[in-house]
């Protein structure tokens, strides 16, 4: 939970109150969504990263392993995850995620920030067969999108 610098004071003793809470009582009620949400970042991460170990050197150039994860990655950003993002899961609001209430403030920007993310995976996906630095181009985009969201809504670790 990240405490707002503009908390006051009241709300400061009611969260301390909460921290005094059996931990049964802190589980979040959107743990199902938050969960869900997370996984779907992860899906996200494994399969840039098997393109990264490419762009980086670090396994061989491989077309058709390119190729499927960055369908991969194109194909998650076709979900509709509005579900996953219910009000009120915030990490302000509750426990077991990093995402910042800005998050809900801001729900234009989300969706354009999302919407740019599907670009650059389409774009990666129709050229990651095309070998290692066509591949590689358009990493920076791809990163860049991810890199972009979280500077904005993701509580850094
Ligand atoms: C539109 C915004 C947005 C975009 C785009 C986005 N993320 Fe995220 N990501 C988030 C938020 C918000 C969280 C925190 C979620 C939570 O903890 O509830 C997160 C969390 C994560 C996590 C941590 C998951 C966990 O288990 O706690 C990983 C890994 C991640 N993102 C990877 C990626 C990658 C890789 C991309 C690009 C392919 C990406 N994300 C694109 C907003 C975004």
């Amino acid at each position: 939970m990240r405490i707002r610098p503009t908390i006051g004071a009241a709300l400061l003793a009611a969260a301390t109150a909460a921290l005094a809470l059996p931990l049964t009582a802190q589980e979040s009620e959107f743990k199902a969504q938050i969960t869900a949400r997370q996984s779907q970042m992860r899906l996200y991460a494994f399969n840039i990263s098997q393109l990264g170990a490419m762009a980086k050197g670090m396994v061989p150039y491989d077309a058709a392993a390119a190729t499927a994860a960055a369908n991969n990655i194109a194909t998650l950003t076709r979900l509709n995850a509005a579900a996953m993002w219910p009000a009120g899961s915030d990490n302000f609001s509750t426990e077991g995620t990093r995402a910042l209430p800005e998050l809900w403030d801001n729900m234009a920007d989300v969706q354009q920030k999302g919407m740019a993310l599907a670009k650059a995976a389409d774009a990666m996906a129709a050229v990651a067969g095309n070998g290692l630095d066509e591949m590689r181009a358009a990493m920076g985009p791809l990163g860049g999108a991810c890199g972009a969201c979280h500077k904005a809504y993701r509580q850094p670790q």
